[in-house]
């Protein structure tokens, strides 16, 4: 039996899964880190933490297995997107890494849409200027920062700085690459124009290979730490949302899903690039090579969960810890006990500013129709259904762009809930589906590892042999109604509140 790894660089934690190559998981661990937020808006991690994590949870799944090393053919990376790493001429990591969500860049925005245009940014890089993207990010430190930008030899992504610490290259691929915004997205290559524009030397950036090539192999440090071969294969892997595609069978023209991790992604699937003007969805490259993918995001899907639970359900952590269970669990029970619209509550998931279809660094949470009837139950669900309206919001817009699908597969940590899967079939008005395989982001780039060292022959064909379907929400046509109601309502929020946000900004 041969084996393949997948490594996960999430937000709030690495997880590493070492897979047979049916897909079947033999050994998996994760480690998680902290997020700071050093000011409102802003969103930093510590790229040593992801090595820590990668390093550590290699270490575990290949002791624990005790498969032998050299079956272990390949191993991919996913990673949070856009987060910017900066390191100088020996290797080493500068500042703290500026995380997709983060938000300080509107100014270094408006700079680059003037540097190149709007349309013609749109032309190369398939997106208009975004904070969360990493270009406004590097022009962010070269203006604030200038002592940093100066000692600045390389730039790489999360996931990217993880593939340098294991094999010593400099490299990343097209998924990741795409959410640069240095990248020119329908010729998969570094844009030469946008480069020269923006002043950013092409010697800082990784070389870019498309998602299933091998970009190198172990360093004979790392195999010594971590137990793995010097003859492991490092392939391109991919950015979370394009690794999560494979691990649940999007690989084909008209198929879709909806990640709740902590970003939420509706992502479809595309043979060709189609970009929307309005610039409210993101047209990347995907892991299929020759492929592209359109999504939307949710900046705090997950995200608002996890918040109101670590700041409001602390007894739930607790109970959790002495029953040997997921705080999650009991979460869910109390949203199960709300009705449909949360007694008349809707809240607004913008804690890191919203990107689809808003793209506002500035707008912030709101829990609008707050009672004296309602209690944490309430809250709690709305939260669930705030995140649901917005993520809505993404498949509309791309059913507006001619993407018609008539099934959603579901995925993430909160694609995991029953419940918010039945919210999301009941507002897409469409079966919501998930695979047996629950390791999305971590099986989709192991799969990619499998065709980069001959296991699979194309990631089409290892997805049909990997992924089963496993469970089935149907929508329930009264659900569907009154959550049609609510959500007029929750889209008329944003527009009444747009200035005020900007004036609570500049206070
Ligand atoms: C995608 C995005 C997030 C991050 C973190 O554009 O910013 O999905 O990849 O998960």
């Amino acid at each position: 039996m041969r084996y393949l790894i997948g490594i996960d660089l999430g937000t709030s934690a690495t997880k590493t899964v070492l897979f047979d190559e049916e897909g079947g998981i033999v050994a998996s661990a994760s480690q998680e880190y902290p997020m700071y937020q050093p000011q409102n808006g802003w969103a930093e991690q510590r790229p040593e933490d992801w090595r820590d994590a990668a390093l550590t949870t290699i270490t575990k799944v290949v002791k624990e297995s005790g498969v032998d090393k050299e079956e272990i053919k390949g191993l991919g990376i996913s990673g949070q997107m856009h987060g910017l790493v900066m390191l100088d001429e020996a290797g080493k990591v500068i500042r703290p890494s500026i995380i997709w969500c983060d938000q300080r860049t509107a100014k270094e925005c408006e700079e680059i849409t003037e540097k190149i245009g709007r349309e013609r940014l749109i032309e190369i890089t398939a997106n208009p200027a975004l904070t969360g993207f990493t270009a406004s990010k590097i022009l962010w430190v070269r203006n604030h920062e200038p002592e940093n930008y100066a000692k600045c030899r390389h730039i790489l992504l999360p996931k990217d700085y993880v593939r340098y610490i294991l094999t010593g290259e400099f490299a990343t691929e097209v998924s990741d690459a795409s959410g640069m915004q240095l990248l020119d997205v329908p010729n998969r290559c570094w844009s030469d124009e946008v480069l020269e524009k923006l002043e950013i030397d092409k010697n800082l950036l990784a070389k870019v290979y498309e998602s299933v090539e091998v970009t190198g192999t172990i360093l004979p440090e790392i195999a010594e730490k971590t137990g793995l071969s010097v003859h492991t294969a490092v392939v391109g892997g991919a950015g979370d949302n394009a690794a999560a595609a494979v691990g649940t069978g999007i690989v084909r023209e008209g198929r879709a899903f909806t990640t709740i991790g902590t970003s939420g992604v509706v992502f479809a699937h595309s043979d060709k690039v189609t970009i929307d003007k309005k610039g409210r969805v993101h047209t990347f490259c995907c892991a299929v090579p020759g492929a592209w993918h359109v999504m939307g995001v949710t900046q705090g899907a997950g995200l608002s969960l996890k918040w109101f639970r670590d700041n409001f359900c602390q007894d739930y952590i607790n109970r959790a810890k002495l029953e040997g269970k997921d705080a999650y669990e009991y979460i869910n029970e109390d949203v199960a006990e709300i009705p449909v619209g949360s007694n008349r509550l809707i809240y607004l998931p913008y804690l890191m500013g919203e990107r689809t279809p808003h793209l506002d660094p500035d707008c912030r949470g709101v829990f609008f129709g707050l009672s004296a009837i309602h209690t944490r139950k309430d809250m709690l669900r709305a939260v669930m259904e705030g995140v649901s309206y917005s993520l809505k919001d993404c498949n509309d817009i791309l059913k507006e762009m001619g993407v018609e699908v008539d099934e959603m597969m579901a995925c993430g940590g909160g694609g995991r809930s029953p419940i918010w899967r039945q919210m999301l079939a009941d507002m897409y008005n469409c079966k919501v589906k998930t695979v047996t395989a629950k390791e999305g982001p971590a099986l989709g780039v192991a799969i990619l590892a499998g065709v980069g060292t001959g296991i699979y022959e194309s990631v089409q064909a290892a997805c049909d042999k990997v992924l089963k379907i496993d469970k089935e929400c149907t929508p329930i046509s009264e659900h569907t109604e009154k959550y049609a109601a609510y959500h007029k309502v929750y889209q008329e929020l944003y527009p009444a509140l747009k200035n005020q946000y900007k004036a609570l900004q500049e206070i």
